[in-house]
């Protein structure tokens, strides 16, 4: 099996999982990336059963709004039923490493409006310790090199994401060599620093399950 048939396979299972949650008003949060895309495939099938989806990126919106899905602004919905988004790593406690595609901002707060939180990966993304993968941070243009000599004294390398500006407009640092042992201190530690809009740690927020697509059919991790 291919890494995209196991992605495949675990967009399938998050929509058999959220389907007895959906009803006429429910708002289905929409994550992004290659996994978050076949997910929006597969739901695509079932839109007649929910009122629409709010979208953690320009990307995810255009491809639903390409299935017909209807896309509501995050401030005209009261509530989001369930997210589903893919991750870059997930460890045991499913504190994740996400913004592998620049949309981390909007993803945390997509997350964080949620009542559940659901993350689907190939089985390649979960890890002991996270930090294999460079943290994604996004940052305001004018703060980027004061960022990355603060992101310096916390023991990462950041490397600026050349050419990439995300969909609010700003850069993006990717830190690496972080062995993160303490993922909640960590975000914590980032998003204090002044010109910092979001580090993609999500660990004061983790998912609440992780659907792992594995060579062996799907397997289902709860915090
Ligand atoms: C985008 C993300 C994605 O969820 C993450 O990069 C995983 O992507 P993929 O499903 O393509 O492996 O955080 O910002």
């Amino acid at each position: 099996m291919t890494q995209d048939d196991l992605k495949k396979a675990v967009a399938v299972a998050a929509v058999e999982y959220i389907l007895p949650l959906l009803e006429e008003d429910t708002i289905v949060g929409v994550g992004t990336g290659s996994t978050a895309n076949m997910f929006i495939d597969e739901l695509a099938k079932h839109k007649q059963l929910f009122d629409g989806t709010v979208a953690s990126s320009e990307a995810s919106a255009e491809r639903l709004k390409g299935h017909g899905i209807p896309v509501y602004d995050l401030n005209a919905v009261n509530s989001i039923r369930v997210y589903v988004d893919g991750a870059d790593e997930s460890n045991n406690h499913l504190h994740l490493i996400k913004g592998g595609g620049a949309a981390l901002t909007r993803e945390k707060i997509v997350a964080a409006c949620s009542e559940e939180f659901v993350c689907i990966a190939d089985e390649s993304k979960l890890v002991k310790v996270l930090g294999d993968f460079p943290l994604p941070v996004e940052v305001i243009p004018m703060a980027r090199s004061y960022v990355a000599r603060e992101l310096v004294k916390l023991g990462g390398d950041p490397v600026y994401r050349e050419g990439v500006v995300t969909d609010n407009g700003n850069s993006i640092l990717d830190v690496y060599n972080l062995e993160i042992l303490d993922p909640v201190a960590l975000e914590t530690s980032i998003d204090g620093i002044v010109g910092v809009v979001t580090n993609g740690l999500f660990a004061k927020r983790a998912a609440d399950i992780l659907l792992l697509g594995t060579k062996d059919g799907i397997k289902t991790l709860k915090k």
